[in-house]
């Protein structure tokens, strides 16, 4: 960036109110520059401002990401708070657009860039992918999946689980991702609610050089997934025992033989579904986000084209797991409509040492690279000397995404990873948005620290309790975004109510995010955190309740509160207090038991960092367990009005067992 070199220090670039400029070099020759230049938009601020007409712009994102339709739109937007439809009239498939159109213009140009953890390294050319979509297209139509019905895909980070989902989306089907890392519990879960009559799993996968069984852990549970009529296991490892249901289960390696290498596409309506995610919300039951074929397409493709810059020549890599949203917009569809090469890594990051990330990007050139902030935090606190062993000086941009970014980390990212030469697009966006929404641009001026400003298009706003805009004030307040956009979530699945009690009940017609936010005087927003009891625990989305319910449901607990509590690398690091049933000791050995059945109950993510037995907990007169209240004890802080409460005393028995 202007007049730095990478020699200054940190210290230097953490000073107070500094404004990172972008390269202008990189500016020049930007995506974004270039539409700027076509449409004669001579500044940011003038950009801003043209794309508040928001069908002229999105029109101009469906061009500019070469979108197709099979039939064109009557209408660019039609809005019915709370439901949206984009590209109204359109017959579209995201399909044809990240495969079939591909294989007519860049049908030998790598798609994936894979290396499994092993160590393992393959290429898949476009060409390539659209074959192994096709034969597993077919067999999905052969195994009587039809148009709307929903797939459940729990595969690990391996090429098949791209294919999988875009095998789905050809024919119309709805693919729901969990989490390779989530427990069976949470699959079966996942499968009871989308009523899905098919899973897509793996043997298993390797993690930090141990192997991870999915299809011995997916059997566990499959007698109560009495939706699922089949189920397709890819072979990954090969060294496990695995039992297959004769008449159920397949390998996908051999049910895939003998089926055509070519398949039609499902001309579909653009705003018919395309996936359910999902993800957690205040409850104890994580919600079905949907979103649909066209605008979710426009949406992610452009902001990856404008953010990430991403042009024909690029390497891009996002070290996100598809299981989360960020993998479904930016590893799979954003970049497969943009005809960008990516590299897609399976393991852990720092397996089997630390410096496999950066050994990644300097074997494959990488040229834009996006990760999140718990990572960034880790690596810093393992020391410059790993990222120093590799040559980095491909990259050329960098980004974030997933909670605040704390200006350390930033700094650190910036000097030791970019070089001081690469600006970095810290993404404010939610499962539910699907698409980045608040973001620099390559042209932006950075602070870090901030997410900068809305992409073009995106009216977001700060509001105060009664619905008044903090806009340019600095004043914390409710982030809320006041205009549809392209990716918006088209609902919850099956969950009506809770949808517009979500999203659409603190302020009329206007979409509440659950994050708290200000911004400054010069509009730049700084994202707070979530208002709502949703922990972000290493960039990944926990809900309180859900772990409370998981602990709940162990025979020993009687009651339980789960707290966040700020964690220098993790983000948060999560408490539970637990009342225990009449009869049972607090104990080390319960504590292990209690963080066991977590896991098997959600997964290891979820698993309480700290575990406090306590004789009660703060109470409102209606029963409900104030979190707050033990929250604020156990940062030290005060509980604030602890006078409505139903037993003031326990307040006490809280503060006991912290001191
Ligand atoms: C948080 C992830 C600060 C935020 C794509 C949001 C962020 C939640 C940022 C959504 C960021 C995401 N800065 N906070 N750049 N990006 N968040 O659904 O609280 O897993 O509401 O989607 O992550 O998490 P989700």
């Amino acid at each position: 960036m202007k007049n730095e070199s990478g020699k200054e220090t940190i210290e230097s670039l953490l000073r107070e109110g500094r404004i990172f400029h972008p390269p202008s070099e990189l500016v020049e020759s930007s995506n974004i520059k270039a539409f700027m230049d076509r449409h004669g938009i001579k500044t940011y601020e003038e950009l801003l401002e043209r794309a508040k007409d928001i069908e002229w712009f999105w029109s101009e994102m469906v061009k500019e990401t070469g979108i197709e339709w099979y039939e064109e739109p009557s209408k660019i937007m039609e809005w019915n708070p709370p439901y949206v439809k984009w590209f109204v009239g359109a017959k579209y498939n995201i399909v044809h657009n990240a495969v079939d159109k591909q294989v007519k213009i860049r049908k030998n140009k790598v798609a994936y860039i894979w290396e499994g953890e092993p160590g393992e390294s393959m290429k898949i050319t476009f060409g390539e992918l659209y074959t192994e979509v096709s034969r597993l297209a077919n067999v999905l139509k052969a195994l009587g999946i039809k148009k709307g019905d929903r797939v459940t895909i729990w595969l690990p980070m391996i090429p098949e689980l791209p294919i999988a989902m875009l095998a789905c989306a050809k024919i119309g089907a709805v693919h729901s991702v969990v989490f390779s890392g989530f427990s069976e519990r949470a699959l079966l879960d996942r499968i009871l609610d989308s009523k899905a009559k098919l899973l897509i799993t793996a043997d298993g996968f390797y993690r930090n050089g141990k192997i991870v069984e999915l299809k011995s852990r997916a059997d566990e549970v499959l007698d109560k997934a009495h939706t699922i009529e089949n189920v397709i296991v890819y072979n990954r490892i090969n060294e496990i025992n695995v039992n297959m249901m004769p008449g159920r289960d397949y390998w996908w390696q051999d049910i895939v033989k003998g089926h055509s290498r070519s398949c039609d596409t499902e001309i579909l309506d653009a705003n018919d579904l395309l996936f359910i995610l999902y993800t957690s919300g205040t409850t104890g039951k994580p919600k079905g986000v949907m979103h649909a074929h066209g605008g979710y397409a426009v949406g992610t493709a452009s902001t990856l084209k404008f953010i990430f810059d991403i042009k024909e020549d690029d390497i891009w890599w996002c070290s996100a797991d598809i299981g989360w949203i960020t993998g479904h917009s930016y590893i799979v569809y954003g970049p497969l409509i943009l005809g960008a090469t990516q590299v897609m890594y399976e393991g852990a990051p720092l397996y089997p040492q630390p410096d496999r990330w950066w050994s990644i990007i300097e074997k494959y050139g990488v040229t834009v690279f996006y990760t999140a902030p718990t990572a960034i935090r880790m690596f810093m606190r393992l020391g410059e000397k790993w990222p120093a062993r590799h040559d980095l000086s491909t990259l050329r941009l960098l980004g974030t995404v997933g909670e605040p970014i704390n200006p350390e980390a930033w700094v650190w990212y910036y000097k030791y990873i970019g070089n001081a030469r690469c600006p970095i697009m810290d993404t404010w966006w939610q499962t539910e948005t699907g698409m980045q929404m608040i973001s620099p641009l390559p042209i932006t001026p950075l602070k870090p620290g901030s997410v900068t400003k809305p992409f073009p298009g995106i009216d977001a706003d700060v509001y105060d309790p009664n619905g008044s805009s903090l806009n340019k004030k600095d004043i914390g307040g409710y982030l809320v975004i006041k205009k549809p956009w392209p990716a918006m979530l088209r609902g919850l699945w099956e969950a009506e109510e809770k949808y517009i009690s979500t999203y659409w009940s603190m302020f009329d017609n206007i979409y509440f995010t659950g994050d708290a936010a200000r911004v400054d005087k010069d509009g730049y927003f700084w994202v707070q955190g979530r208002l709502d009891d949703v922990l972000k625990v290493s960039g990944h989305r926990i809900g309180n309740s859900e772990i409370e319910s998981a602990l709940v449901s162990h025979p020993t607990v009687s009651e339980a509160a789960v707290v966040g509590k700020p964690h220098e690398i993790k983000g948060e690091a999560i408490v539970a207090f637990i009342v225990l049933r009449s009869g049972y000791e607090p104990s080390e050995e319960l504590k292990k038991t209690l963080r066991k059945h977590v896991e098997i109950e959600i997964g290891k993510i979820a698993r309480p960092d700290e575990i406090y037995f306590v004789t009660d907990l703060p109470k409102t007169r209606s029963g409900k367990i104030m979190r707050r209240v033990c929250r604020a004890l156990l940062l030290g802080m005060h509980p604030g009005d602890t006078s409505t409460l139903a037993n003031p005393e326990a307040v006490e028995a809280v503060k006991k067992v912290i001191s």
